[in-house]
């Protein structure tokens, strides 16, 4: 058994996200101790930013003419794209970044797309957790309702285009301990806090049960 584990924030030493994730993580690993875990965090490990254009004019070009860095490219592609076709479950740990979805991970889902086609079906059926934070919230009948670009895209590519059977967590308002002008959010926010974490605890174990 193989869970496939993705990180995407850039503060991993304080990261919701992680939080979230670790705790739908330890549902599995109680369920199956003998399980591998293959990691990816693309927030302390960014993949190169060039390998995405690489990657797609090396497939556009014959092997023997492709350049070392091309070659390159296509083979880390394919072996993201093996990673996720590897997994038997998935968690996957995405903050929103500037209003839009994290760059690491838009590299990362570019360069799957590169490696496997951008219509494969890489987690088809891989029961799989999209955790997402966001520091502020995005609800209906909020300032910003709409504003939040990153969720939808998250859930357009894990779940039709991968076809993962897939479960959203989403946590907001976790800047609200810290940022001048949201204590009043601070009570809601530790309630979404708690949310989230129930959720992906029980999320972890309908996972494990696969
Ligand atoms: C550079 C940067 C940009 C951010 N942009 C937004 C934003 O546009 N909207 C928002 O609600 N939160 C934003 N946040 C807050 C994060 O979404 C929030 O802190 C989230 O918890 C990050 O996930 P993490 O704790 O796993 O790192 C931003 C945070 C950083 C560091």
């Amino acid at each position: 058994m193989n869970l496939f584990r993705l990180d995407a924030s850039i503060l991993p030493t304080t990261s919701a996200s992680a939080e979230i994730a670790d705790a739908a993580e330890a549902e599995w690993t109680a369920a199956h101790p003998e399980a591998t875990v293959t990691r990816r965090h693309l927030g302390a490990d960014p993949l190169p930013a060039g390998a995405w254009g690489l990657a797609v004019t090396g497939g556009g070009t014959p092997e023997a003419d492709r350049s070392p860095a091309q070659s390159a490219a296509l083979a880390l592609a394919a072996g993201l794209a093996a990673e996720l076709q590897r997994a038997d479950a998935a968690i996957l740990a995405v903050p929103l970044y500037n209003y839009g979805v994290s760059q690491h991970f838009k590299s990362w889902v570019d360069l799957v797309f590169a490696g496997a086609g951008a219509t494969t079906p890489v987690l088809k059926g891989t029961p799989t957790v999209l955790v997402t934070t966001l520091g502020g919230g995005y609800g209906p009948g909020t300032p910003r309702e709409g504003w939040d670009h990153s969720t939808p895209y998250l859930e357009r590519v894990v779940a039709d285009i991968w076809q993962a059977d897939l479960t959203l967590v989403k946590r907001e308002l976790t800047l609200a301990a810290t940022t001048p002008g949201m204590e009043g959010l601070i009570d809601l926010a530790e309630q979404e806090r708690a949310r989230a974490l129930a959720d992906a605890r029980a999320f972890g174990r309908v996972l494990a049960a696969h």
